[in-house]
């Protein structure tokens, strides 16, 4: 069977974008949540952050999708939000980035729907399901 490459989860993302907030808005709803993130990210400039979480989001799909291109660079960064990483992040922190990033999705993405924010959480699934069994 081939392997389901979550188009509709990418251009749902190209839209986000084209809002030309997304991320912003992700990082401040993500701070909010919970008292340990806005600690993680006490030293860092969260102008290149936001870059990198750009990126980071478009790779984490892709490795949804199965695509081994992603895999090294998707392994790094497990690598560095590991307990021996620069920034270790504990388990339970990705609920709290994966219902901040649905609530961005959802202020950002004029055609969410429920359907559409479960293939969301079943297209990022692989790459949190990777970090938290690295950690
Ligand atoms: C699937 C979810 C996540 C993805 C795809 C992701 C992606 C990334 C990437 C690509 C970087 C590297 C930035 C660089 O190039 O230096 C990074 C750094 C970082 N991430 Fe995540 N991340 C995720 C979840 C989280 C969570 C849950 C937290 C919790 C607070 C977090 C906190 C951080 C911190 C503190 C850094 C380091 C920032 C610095 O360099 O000062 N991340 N993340």
């Amino acid at each position: 069977m081939q392997q389901d490459q979550f188009v509709d989860v990418q251009n749902s993302y190209g839209r986000c974008l084209q809002s030309g907030h997304f991320i912003q808005r992700f990082y401040e709803i993500f701070m909010d949540s919970h008292p340990d993130v806005r600690k993680a990210f006490a030293n860092t400039d969260m102008g290149r952050q936001r870059h990198a979480l750009r990126r980071g989001i478009s790779n984490a799909i892709l490795y949804g999708g199965g695509h081994t291109l992603v895999q090294r660079v998707i392994e790094e960064t497990a690598d560095l939000h590991s307990r021996r990483g620069r920034a270790p992040i504990p388990p339970f922190l990705y609920d709290y980035w994966m219902e901040s990033l649905i609530q961005a999705i959802r202020e950002c993405d004029p055609r969410v729907t429920p359907q559409l924010e479960q293939r969301w959480r079943d297209a990022l699934a692989p790459a949190i399901r990777l970090f938290i069994e690295r950690y």
